[in-house]
């Protein structure tokens, strides 16, 4: 049933309109109401499609209704039709410049009325129509890209993994850096978009061991002089696979002009950006000992001082082709003597702190070898 609000001072006139329509009773439910704030009042409470009004009333007019739909949000497309006198050129126009969707002369004529009132519902069903098609294309809108994002997401932590399976069990040891970077970087307040992007991007700290090869990843015991120079390299084959350049993916200028997207442009994307820091710095030590750079203290980046703990923690716990598994008490030492050599003093403190929600993270992605035999 549409809901219909009708304005004036004059009781008379809102009977005579109430009378005049009395045989709509079954299609439209009236509301008549003598000023202003009775009539926000209505509108505030019920979905109101069509408001018709006078002009010239007490304390607050038809023109001051009528601005404040308009003004209002959840009211401003609310077809509003004026009663105005017939002489009343200025108001007409006024009325029309304030947004009246229709100008009507009093006293009003019962087939006119009903004429200008069936042309407004009309237009409000039109006008609802879009809205509802807008929420349902801005709904489809917002599950795409959620959906453009897990799946984002998921790759970038699926390709940490994919570098991961040459020289451990699972690849969970990604999994578990990005949630230990996580927490720590919360303990030590870092802001909810840095948290963000290190949980994200951690995860491909050592993307670049792709480009080392089997003899040198997977050896077992010390790596020679020569052996350890190239496994450095990993850090710098990862900043480059994570470099800023755009991947040149449209193989001609045709499919250019189709995906309207220039061949190596240079990205913005922060995500990317503190993965190529991370791959470059992960192994840098506040001594300015690590590698590939020599930097030290707060030269390094704050996510890299973050994951060097996160990384090196886990590599501990973990069975490396180099190195057998620790337990926590030896883990904790190596640890503990690295602070403030390798790792940042302050990040330190804040690990110590959350030692707990580590050892949560540890038993909730532990390693679960795969059973070739199973595949
Ligand atoms: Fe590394
Ligand atoms: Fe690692």
């Amino acid at each position: 049933m549409f809901k219909i609000l009708f304005v004036d001072d004059e009781p008379n006139i809102l009977n005579a309109l109430s009378r005049m329509l009395r045989h709509k009773r079954t299609m439209w439910e009236m509301y008549f109401v003598q000023g202003v704030e009775e009539a926000l009042e209505i509108l505030r409470t019920k979905e109101i499609d069509v408001v018709i009004s006078d002009i010239s009333m007490p304390v607050r007019d038809g023109f001051d209704l009528l601005t404040t739909i308009r003004s209002t949000t959840e009211l401003c497309d609310i077809p509003f039709l004026m009663l105005t006198g017939l002489d009343e050129t200025d108001l007409k126009r006024k009325a029309l410049d304030l947004g009246a969707t229709d100008l009507l002369n009093k006293p009003a004529n019962r087939e006119d009325l009903i004429a200008r009132i069936n042309n407004m519902l009309r237009i409000k069903a039109y006008q609802d129509e879009i809205r509802a098609q807008n929420v349902r294309l801005d709904l489809k809108v917002k599950e795409r890209t959620a959906e453009l994002e897990s799946t984002r997401l998921e790759l970038i932590w699926r390709l940490g993994r994919a570098a991961e399976y040459r020289d451990t069990d699972t690849g969970n040891h990604v999994v578990r850096v990005g949630y230990y970077c996580k927490v720590l970087a919360e303990e030590l307040g870092m802001p909810h978009g840095f948290i963000e992007s290190i949980f994200l991007t951690s995860p491909l700290h050592d993307i670049g061991k792709i480009g080392i090869p089997d003899r040198i990843l997977l050896k077992k015991g010390k790596l020679s002089a020569p052996e350890w120079k190239i496994m450095k390299q990993h850090c710098k084959i990862g900043g480059d696979i994570l470099s800023q350049d755009t991947v040149n993916w449209a193989p001609s200028a045709t499919w250019q002009v189709l995906f309207s997207k220039p061949a190596s442009k240079k990205s913005d994307n922060p995500f990317l950006k503190m993965a190529k820091t991370i791959t470059l710095t992960h192994h840098e030590h506040w001594n300015g000992n690590g590698y590939p750079w020599g930097l030290s203290g707060n030269e390094i980046p704050i996510e890299s001082r973050i994951v060097a703990i996160a990384d090196v923690y886990d590599a501990l716990f973990s069975k490396r082709p180099y190195k057998v598994r620790y337990e926590t008490s030896k883990v904790m030492e190596i640890m503990r003597q690295n602070n403030g050599r390798q790792f940042d003093a302050d990040v330190f403190a804040s690990f110590e702190k959350i030692l707990d929600l580590f050892c949560d993270i540890r038993t909730q992605f532990v390693d679960t070898p795969i059973d070739l035999k199973t595949l």
